[in-house]
């Protein structure tokens, strides 16, 4: 499945991911921009991201835990996910996400 990365300069990136692996995960070992501090314990926020496009109703709205860390940043929007909370699945090919500033 492909990925679609914004990163926080504007440069767009397609990468590869595989299924089952975490959206962050992929961003990081593809090197972009993302500190990922917590590796995917929803504790950081360090991995937010925007959905961009449609694929917002596809991906669904972040759980109460992830909602309470989201409110920890300030760059916060409507579609703002943390990017360690979306597994990778083919429903999900061609997934478009911005990083967000807090990302970085
Ligand atoms: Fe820490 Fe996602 S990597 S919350």
């Amino acid at each position: 499945m492909k990925i679609i990365v914004t990163d926080q300069s504007g440069e767009i990136h397609e990468l590869e991911g595989l299924e089952g692996w975490r959206v962050m995960e992929v961003i990081r070992d593809w090197g972009l921009d993302i500190k990922a501090e917590c590796g995917g314990a929803l504790s950081c926020a360090t991995c937010h991201c925007y959905v961009d496009g449609d694929w917002l109703d596809v991906v669904g709205a972040p759980s109460d835990e992830e909602e309470d860390m989201l409110d920890s940043v300030g760059d916060v929007r409507p579609n703002s996910r943390l990017s360690c909370q979306i597994l990778c699945s083919e429903a999900l090919d061609g997934l478009e996400v911005t990083l967000a500033p807090s990302a970085a």
